[in-house]
C-alpha cells in the first residue's frame, strides 16, 4: 500500500531521513532505517573535511528551527567506511548526499562516493554554503545547476537526485533544467531564508553565524508549493521535504506530487519514532478515505 520506487530504489514506505539530521555515522543511519524509515540520507559530504560554524549553530522558535551548522563533515575519505557500513547494514536504501564548491569537484566526489554503492546520490546544490563563483548557491541558477548534474553524471552511473532551494523566483524552471541535464529525481526543499533570531536581553543574534537556514513547520507551505510547481514542470520523482511532522503533512506532500517525503527537523521534536508513526497514520488515512495505494494520491491536488 505504501511502497514506492525512486529511480529504481525500492522503499517500503515513502518516509526518507533528510540530509543533515542523524546521518553522520553508519550506525545512526542503520538505526533510523531500523526504526522504519523508507530510505535514509547521509549528512552532506565534501571532498575535504570541514569544521562548520562556531556554536551555537541551532536555535528553535515556536514554529521551527534555524541552523547554521555550516556543512561540518569529516570529508569523503574518512566518511567512506561509514557509508559502506550503512549500505551493508541498512534494511532501507541509503542516499549519499554530497556537496562541493566547484562543478568539477562534484564530478570527482560523485565518483568517490560511488565506491560505497549507495542506492542514490543526492547533489546538495542548495545549502547557503554551497556557492558558485558569484557567491550564490548553484541551485539559484539554471545553467549552474545543470552543469553540476552533467559533471556528476560523468563520475557515476548511480541515479542522481538534485536538492533544490526554495529561495528562487521559479523553482519549476530550475527543475526542468536539471531534468534536461539528466537528473533522475529532485529533492525539494532545502532550508528557507536565511533567517535570524535575536536574543532581546543580550540584544544580539542568537547564532554565532548570525543567520541560518529555517526549517520545520513554518516552512511547510513553501515546501508544498515548491513540490507542486516541480511536479507540474517535470516528470521526475520528488522527495518532498520541509516541515513534515505527521502523517497529514506527509499526505499533503504526496497530493502536491511527491513520490517520497523527507523528514528532518521533526526528528528533533518527535524522535525517530516519526518513521513508524507517519507510515501508520498514512495507512489509516488511506483506509478511511478509500485510497488503495499511494499512487492514487500522488499529484491528486493538481486535478481540476
Ligand atoms: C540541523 C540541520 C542540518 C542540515 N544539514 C543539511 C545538510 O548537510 N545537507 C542538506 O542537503 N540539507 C541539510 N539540512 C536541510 C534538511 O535536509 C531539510 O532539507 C530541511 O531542514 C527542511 O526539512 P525539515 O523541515 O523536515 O527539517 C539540514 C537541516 C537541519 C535542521
Amino acid at each position: 500500500m505504501l511502497s514506492v520506487s525512486l529511480a529504481g530504489a525500492k522503499l517500503q514506505n515513502p518516509t526518507v531521513l533528510a540530509s543533515g539530521v542523524l546521518g553522520t555515522t553508519g550506525a545512526s543511519l542503520i538505526r533510523v532505517a531500523k526504526e522504519g524509515a523508507g530510505a535514509v540520507t547521509t549528512k552532506s559530504i565534501s571532498l575535504e573535511a570541514r569544521k562548520g560554524h562556531p556554536t551555537p549553530v541551532i536555535t528553535t522558535f515556536d514554529a521551527g528551527m534555524i541552523n547554521a551548522v555550516g556543512l561540518s563533515n569529516p570529508g569523503i575519505k574518512d566518511f567512506l567506511p561509514e557509508l559502506e557500513a550503512a549500505v551493508k547494514g541498512s534494511p532501507s536504501p541509503v542516499i549519499a548526499s554530497i556537496f562541493a564548491s566547484t562543478i568539477e569537484e562534484f564530478g570527482e566526489l560523485a565518483k568517490e562516493v560511488s565506491q560505497a554503492k549507495p542506492s542514490l546520490i543526492e547533489l546538495n546544490i542548495s545549502c547557503p554554503n554551497v556557492n558558485d563563483e558569484f557567491g550564490r548557491p548553484f541551485a539559484c541558477d539554471a545553467v549552474s545547476s545543470s552543469e553540476v548534474v552533467k559533471a556528476a553524471k560523468k563520475g557515476t552511473a548511480i541515479p542522481l537526485f538534485v536538492k533544490l532551494s526554495p529561495n528562487v523566483a521559479n523553482i519549476g524552471a530550475i527543475a526542468q533544467a536539471v531534468e534536461k541535464a539528466g537528473a533522475d529525481g529532485i529533492t525539494a526543499i532545502n532550508t528557507v531564508g536565511p533567517g535570524m533570531q535575536i536574543n532581546i536581553e543580550a540584544a544580539m543574534p542568537v547564532l554565532t553565524n548570525k543567520v541560518g537556514g529555517v526549517s520545520g513547520p513554518a516552512i511547510k507551505p513553501v515546501a508544498v508549493r515548491c513540490v507542486y510547481d516541480i511536479y507540474k514542470a517535470t516528470k521526475l520523482p520528488i522527495i518532498g521535504t520541509g516541515g513534515v511532522t505527521n502523517a497529514r503533512d506527509a499526505i499533503e506532500m504526496v497530493m502536491a506530487g511527491a513520490t517520497a517525503v523527507g523528514i528532518g527537523s521533526a526528528v528533533y521534536y518527535g524522535g525517530v519514532e516519526v518513521f513508524s508513526e507517519i507510515p501508520k497514520g498514512m495507512r489509516e488515512f488511506m483506509e478511511s478515505e478509500g485510497y488503495s495505494k499511494i499512487e492514487k494520491m500522488r499529484g491528486i491536488a493538481h486535478e481540476e
